[in-house]
């Protein structure tokens, strides 16, 4: 019997991957796999949601794959498959969408923000998104669900469903929880600090992609925005930019806020951002060799996918199977 606590987490591949979603997400990752029983899943069934290039689909989905390793994930350590690979994501998604009601999914903020986006492409996926991420969750009996603050409201909803769903047929699922890391939760954009560090930001400086290259990630932080004052100093609050800025330093380099603050007392931001810079660039280094090795091994990612999909259908099964049994579907 596997007595760890199961943690299920996910990535659309519908860009490149940040160093938001590196430092916010896949960094944690890779220190809850010693302790936890986890799945990392690449999310396409999510990402075609909004209109996808089908070639670049499947490149981001492999490269996706390679970089998760490349960043530390141990496929042995680790569950790591392809969300369209196992079909009973979308199956027990049905279901879901039975359980799931339609107020609920029209208040969430993110169906909100997307749909204002994208008024030519509000389609049903966008709606149920929610509804799919909680069969995710739920078909693997998942205890603690760690993603950014964004997607808690998902979680909630995850949960709602979950117990809507115990309460007519007893303890089918078990109630995961979000799980948000406390230092670099949210790495914001370098040119707007006041949004979250996106491959959908408009402008190309404000966000970092984990492949990029060092002259690239360079320039992007010398021209990163601060404000008007020249102290390296905390404060969210007031200093969004210098925040960030100390927050990806802090992430980059393991110091805490006072020792930064300390090492650029009396230094300005002229010295700062290109430190903050160089600090990434050396961080992301051997990801980006790592991973532009792999991206090449076709037979060893194909190894490391079909694993994954066969070691997450286990589990998954097992719960759907005991779903159709309890909505009355006839066994097979
Ligand atoms: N919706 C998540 C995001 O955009 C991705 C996701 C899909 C996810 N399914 C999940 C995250 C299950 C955690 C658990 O960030």
């Amino acid at each position: 019997m596997d007595e760890k606590k199961v943690i299920f987490s996910g990535i659309q591949p519908s860009g490149e991957l940040t160093l938001g979603s590196y430092f916010g997400a896949i960094k944690n990752w890779v220190e809850l796999s010693k302790e936890y029983s986890c799945y990392y899943c690449i999310v396409d069934m999510h990402a075609i949601t909004s209109r996808q290039n089908p070639a670049e689909l499947r490149r981001h989905t492999l490269e996706q794959l390679a970089q998760y390793i490349a960043c530390g994930l141990d496929p042995k350590d680790n569950t790591i498959f392809i969300q369209s690979h196992v079909s009973a994501h979308a199956e027990l998604a049905w279901v879901m969408n039975c359980y799931a009601m339609y107020g609920e999914l029209s208040r969430m903020t993110q169906f909100k923000d997307k749909s204002a986006k994208n008024e030519d492409n509000i389609n049903a996926g966008l709606f149920t998104y929610p509804v799919l991420m909680a069969a995710d969750i739920l078909l693997y009996q998942t205890d603690l669900v760690p993603v950014g603050e964004d997607q808690k409201q998902h979680v909630e909803l995850t949960r709602d469903i979950a117990q809507r769903f115990n309460g007519v047929y007893g303890e089918v699922f078990r109630v995961p929880q979000p799980f948000i890391p406390k230092v670099g939760a949210r790495i914001m954009s370098l040119t707007s600090p006041e949004n979250k560090m996106s491959k959908s930001d408009k402008d190309p400086g404000g966000c970092i992609y984990l492949m990029q290259k060092p002259e690239e990630i360079m320039r992007s932080f010398k021209r990163a925005v601060t404000d008007s004052e020249t102290v390296v100093k905390y404060d969210p609050e007031n200093k969004r930019g210098v925040s960030n800025l100390m927050t990806i330093y802090a992430s980059a380099t393991g110091k805490s806020y006072s020792e930064i603050e300390k090492e650029f007392e009396g230094k300005g931001y002229g010295e700062f951002k290109p430190a903050v810079g160089e600090a990434v660039v050396e961080r992301l280094r051997p990801i980006r060799e790592e991973a532009e090795r792999l991206i090449k091994d076709k037979a060893y990612l194909e190894s490391v996918y079909r694993e994954g999909a066969e070691r997450a259908a286990r589990t998954a099964y097992k719960t759907l199977r005991k779903v159709y049994k309890k909505v009355g579907f006839v066994e097979k």
